[in-house]
């Protein structure tokens, strides 16, 4: 036995279930914290709240395939805060799923809506599995027993899914349904992201590329950049992608570069994105389309550009590409696509970025117009709620960069001071249970 006096509140802020050694996504998410600590003042009590999930649940989702074999696969979802109301977030289904990844996901979701002051908690969802190898009916399957087995903490007023990464209205609908059914009674709010027909609301799908365009535009307005004729370069041509380069084309910019998960594309003087989305609709990806000259991947990242988009996965952004860019504004549609390092190498060089705990809560901010237009199923025009996301994100945007200048910050670390404040808030009003 040692005869070391033990500390009675020992270090557990790494917990036992990560890897130490290499905490992923987790990491990134806790260094961000870390940054903030000094701005908190007496609020700086509760932050080892934000370091701890409160709930994981960790799920196997068996199905039987269509060929007779029954396959398993792990599900997640993790509830980070729910001080300030029900825990939001999407559901991500990819084969690289990790719980470290969805740890993170959910507690930039805790500091997004918190950052956009919609009255949500931080969650998020995933399924290690590649949905393009499943059938319609496979993956109606994952969906439904998925959505079962995470019944148990989901919920209209408890913690509301939405789509992300691989996941859509279909995906939504099932899952409402499967809840519903469960429930003995259609539960509308259970998810947001549904099909117009059941409850959905308009402008959703376009939502957060839709938001992504108002911040860009809102830095650009800042630093003297005209958005008519900006380069723009975009990581990811996907919901969030997509919809963000035609906004950006439609006001006047050139779609110089383009980069998903098929390949890349350059044209100097701007592509069509409209064509492009088609051809993603059609083929499931960029490569091959003729409206542009393929681009070898690691070049993408070096392409002079006024703004450049990631809107993909997270992690994009590292040490090893942040010096060779070259742009003036990012703007993260993706959740965490930039390391704290990259970030640092990205300041230095005087590029501003707008992080996406501001820059992508577009989605989540219709969500919640969605949430709230089921509860009273009264529902809006497109325009209202355009109108509406505008004035959230500006205000949100405008409140960051205040921050920003009066302590001299990054906007993420401003955009970090801003959120936690209102979560450690709420916490500290209402006092520790029991
Ligand atoms: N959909 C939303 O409302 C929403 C809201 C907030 C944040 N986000 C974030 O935006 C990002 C994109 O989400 P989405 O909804 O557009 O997903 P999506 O599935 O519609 O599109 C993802 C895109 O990323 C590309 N991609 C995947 N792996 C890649 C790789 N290794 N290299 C380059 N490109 C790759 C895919 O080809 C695709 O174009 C994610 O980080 C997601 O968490 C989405």
């Amino acid at each position: 036995m040692s005869s070391q006096p033990q500390s009675a509140v020992p270090d557990l802020s790494i917990p036992s279930y990560l890897n130490a050694d290499n905490l992923g996504p987790w990491g990134n998410y806790l260094r961000q914290v870390d940054r903030v600590a000094p701005y908190l003042g007496s609020l700086s009590r509760w932050l080892e709240t934000l370091k701890r999930p409160k709930r994981i649940l960790i799920v196997d989702v068996p199905i039987e395939l269509d060929n007779g074999t029954v396959a398993h696969f792990e599900g997640y979802r993790v509830q980070h805060n729910v001080s300030r109301g029900p825990g939001k977030g999407g559901v991500r289904y990819h084969q690289d799923v990790t719980l470290s990844e969805v740890m993170a996901l959910s507690a930039w979701m805790s500091v997004k809506n918190a950052a956009v002051n919609v009255p949500y908690g931080g969650a998020k969802g995933g399924i290690r599995v590649d949905p393009r190898k499943l059938s319609r009916g496979e993956l109606e399957r994952v969906t439904r027993r998925y959505t079962s087995e995470i019944g148990i903490i989901i919920g209209p007023n408890t913690d509301i899914p939405a789509p992300d990464v691989n996941t859509n209205e279909q995906v939504m609908a099932w899952m409402m349904d499967t809840y519903s059914m469960n429930q003995g009674q259609t539960a509308t709010g259970v998810v947001t992201g549904k099909p117009i027909a059941l409850g959905g609301s308009l402008g959703r799908r376009e939502a957060t590329g839709r938001g992504v365009f108002v911040v860009g535009c809102e830095a650009a307005r800042r630093t003297g950049l005209a958005i008519e004729g900006a380069r723009v370069a975009v990581q990811g041509f996907g919901n969030v992608g997509g919809i963000a380069a035609r906004l950006f084309q439609e006001a006047g910019s050139k779609i110089v570069a383009v980069q998903d998960h098929t390949g890349s594309l350059y044209k100097s003087s701007g592509m069509d994105a409209a064509a492009l989305l088609e051809h993603v609709a059609k083929t499931g990806g960029v490569a091959g389309f003729t409206g542009a000259d393929p681009l070898a991947n690691d070049e993408f990242w070096t392409i002079e550009t006024d703004i450049l988009i990631p809107a993909a996965l997270e992690n994009q952004i590292t040490e090893k590409n942040a010096g060779k860019i070259r742009t003036k504004i990012i703007v993260e549609g993706a959740n965490g696509p930039t390391t704290t390092a990259a970030d640092d190498i990205l300041h230095d060089k005087g590029v501003l970025v707008i992080p996406d705990v501001v820059a992508n809560a577009g989605g989540v901010t219709v969500s919640y117009f969605e949430w709230v237009q089921d509860f009273s199923s009264f529902f809006w025009t497109e325009e209202e709620i355009n109108q509406r996301l505008e004035r959230v994100m500006r205000e949100a945007f405008a409140a960051v960069w205040q921050v920003a200048s009066e302590h001299n910050v990054s906007m993420r670390t401003a955009a970090f001071i801003v959120a936690c404040k209102r979560i450690l808030m709420a916490r500290e009003l209402r006092g520790l249970y029991p």
